[in-house]
């Protein structure tokens, strides 16, 4: 399995503050079946001013970790990209990060409550026609979306992913709209993949997937479960 939303770096953002931590995540989802993590820290400025050499440091110190370690587990390059009005200006000054750099796959994710000069669907067509291709973090988690059904079928019929947490899937988010929302987008076939969101190695947002991929085979069928967990997410990663 492969993790395309983990926040495994340590003090580029709110997640892990220490290697102590990282490593114990690492050593989680190791022993969980992921293969594969795509390290997507915040970039979200003014909070989180990550630039792509701050990333790259942050991964090669995680990447230290995992050799001193021997896990069999690998992380590559990733972020998550804020997009709000205040940010947008990073897409032509080339600030935002793609997965592994390569220029094609790039995780995005909004404000919770949209800010009336935001405009997402602008936002989104702008990295589509800069060549990159969108994959939305957590859909069900904005409150805006929930009002408004019908921009996630709007943005997929655009070229974009829509990345689902493992807690809405497993009904473990906090937020109970969330759930809810993951488990209708399930139903109507409007997911793409499926991914943890860890930022940390303890429960709820472990970086675990075997047990979303277990609910999911069970729910919906194997087929769907490998490539919410599999497919979809190498080729995310892929060159
Ligand atoms: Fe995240």
């Amino acid at each position: 399995m492969i993790d395309v939303h983990c926040h495994i770096l340590y003090r580029v953002d709110d997640a892990s503050q220490r290697s102590t931590e990282s490593l114990d995540m690492l050593k989680v989802a190791a022993a969980d079946g992921v293969k594969v993590i795509a390290a997507t820290s915040h970039i979200k400025p003014p909070m989180y001013e990550n630039t792509k050499a701050d990333l790259q440091h942050a991964l090669e110190n995680v990447q230290a970790l995992i050799e001193a370690n021997h896990l069999d587990i690998e992380v590559i390059l990733g972020a998550e990209n804020f997009l709000n009005h205040k940010s947008m200006h990073l897409l032509d000054e080339d600030g935002f990060v793609t997965y592994g750099d390569y220029g094609k796959y790039m995780l995005v994710e909004f404000a919770w409550t949209k800010n009336a000069m935001d405009k997402p669907t602008s936002y989104l067509q702008r990295i589509i026609d800069k060549g990159f291709i969108p994959v939305v973090a957590h859909p069900e988690r904005y409150q805006w979306v929930h009002e408004d059904y019908e921009l996630v079928r709007l943005w997929r019929k655009m070229g974009c992913l829509m990345q689902v947490n493992r807690t809405s899937v497993l009904q473990l988010d906090k937020m109970q709209k969330a759930n809810e929302f993951a488990t209708r987008l399930l139903e109507d076939d409007l997911v793409d993949c499926i991914a943890t969101d860890s930022h940390a190695p303890y429960a709820p947002r472990l970086p675990k997937l075997s047990d979303v991929y277990v609910y999911i085979s069970k729910h919906y069928g194997e087929e769907k479960a490998k490539s919410y967990l599999i497919d979809v997410p190498q080729q995310i990663i892929s060159k």
